[in-house]
């Protein structure tokens, strides 16, 4: 990463102002998943150790420039402050006189959690009076957002534009450079698993992952795509229609570069997407009407292992079934399962691929797990992320 970072800085009575993802999962506000906020810790430490003051500002829900009650960032200040083992104040404003004091006020080694960004419309629409606001809370831009890395928004890239130095905090450093790997010196056997639901926002990624790859591993609803446009009948399944003149092109595209892509040979199917419904594994070209596919079935479980076992690099980004319901998360867990035992350097992107290795408590035996669901895929795409552009250069 050719970008300055908080290393290239002077921190000492300086008021750090940071962009971090801490759009957590809440239920009835409580955090279900903190390892967000634990992936910002070094950052935030490093800042506070070397004399620093810090202001925090996230994200978190889609609230669409509206407060939303239940998506307010106390709980998120109170868990970091578990975290950290020191105070982490909670203000309800986001810009403005309240944030500007309570910033004003900082000591060295105090932090500040500024309100959800989004609940001002004017975060999503990269608003420069937003901007100029949000930068005359402190004196040095750090992003360590990699999350929202893609997203140009007012409190990821237009703040940087109004203060005099804007760089990178640790977590970005280390997913770009786990990222990175990937795209510039893979170890092959490269082998790349993509599941979750949709092909359409994923076509991007594949058709790259195509360049780079020796297998690709298809699975979960977008696999049912691809078989449709393979010419079987997919009953009742996930399907995404007008995806599939895309899905030919990708399995075309597939043999011109001589790329490997595997689709499920049999499947899960049920009749209804419930855990009580009658279920039945057949092969995938004999799926009947009435029916739907909800996970790839044992006999593919078994060929995607084999070939994760000998990979040397992997990415996986996406269920292989609707692994939610008890009965369809074989073969996300079988997938998990052969990606923690390969030894092969792995990188997992995107939130529910990481919670199935989280709960399976694999997560230690894999090489870089990533905090960015789309940030991970659009750099990989080969996108610039406008969050890591808008920052001042080594
Ligand atoms: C994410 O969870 O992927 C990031 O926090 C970005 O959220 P968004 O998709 O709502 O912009």
């Amino acid at each position: 990463m050719n970008k300055k970072t908080i290393r290239d800085i002077d921190w000492s009575g300086k008021r750090a102002l940071v962009r971090v993802d801490f759009n957590v999962p809440l239920e009835n506000g409580r955090i279900t998943d903190d390892t967000r906020i634990r992936a910002a810790l070094p950052t935030i430490q490093y800042l506070l150790d070397h004399g620093a003051s810090v202001v925090l500002m996230s994200h978190l829900g889609r609230p669409k420039g509206k407060v939303v009650e239940s998506e307010r960032l106390a709980p998120v200040a109170a868990r970091l402050s578990e975290l950290l083992g020191r105070p982490v104040q909670a203000i309800t404003a986001t810009t403005g006189p309240e944030a500007e004091a309570a910033a004003r006020s900082l000591q060295a080694g105090q932090v500040l959690m500024l309100e959800n960004t989004r609940f001002d419309p004017r975060e999503e629409q990269n608003d420069p009076a937003m901007a100029q606001e949000l930068a005359r809370l402190g004196d040095v831009f750090v992003n360590d957002a990699f999350g929202s890395a893609h997203r140009a928004h007012a409190s990821t890239v237009g703040v940087a534009e109004h203060m005099p130095a804007a760089v990178a905090g640790f977590l970005l450093e280390k997913e770009l450079a786990a990222l990175g790997g990937l795209l510039e010196h893979p170890e092959h056997p490269f082998v790349a698993i993509m599941g979750g639901a949709k092909i359409s926002d994923k076509i991007g990624v594949i058709s790259r992952l195509l360049t780079l790859v020796d297998t690709l591993l298809i699975g979960g609803g977008m696999a049912n795509t691809f078989l449709l446009a393979q010419g079987y009948n997919v009953g009742d399944s996930l399907v995404e229609r007008d995806a599939v003149p895309q899905a030919r092109e990708i399995l075309a595209e597939a043999q011109r570069r001589n790329a490997e892509i595997l689709l499920p040979t049999d499947v899960v199917i049920a009749d209804a997407a419930s855990a009580t419904a009658p279920r039945r594994v057949v092969p995938a070209d004999q799926v009947p009407d009435g029916w739907r596919i909800l996970d790839i079935g044992p006999e593919t479980v078994k060929t995607y292992a084999a070939k994760i076992a000998q990979a040397k690099t992997i990415f996986w980004n996406g269920p292989l079934g609707l692994f939610e319901i008890a009965p369809f998360a074989a073969g996300t867990h079988g997938i998990a399962e052969a990606v923690a035992q390969s030894g092969a350097l792995s990188v997992i992107g995107g939130g529910d691929s990481v919670a199935a290795v989280e709960q399976m408590g694999l997560a230690d035996r894999i090489s870089h797990i990533s905090t960015g669901g789309g940030a991970s895929l659009e750099f990989l795409e080969g996108k610039e992320l406008p969050g890591v552009a808008v920052l001042n250069d080594a």
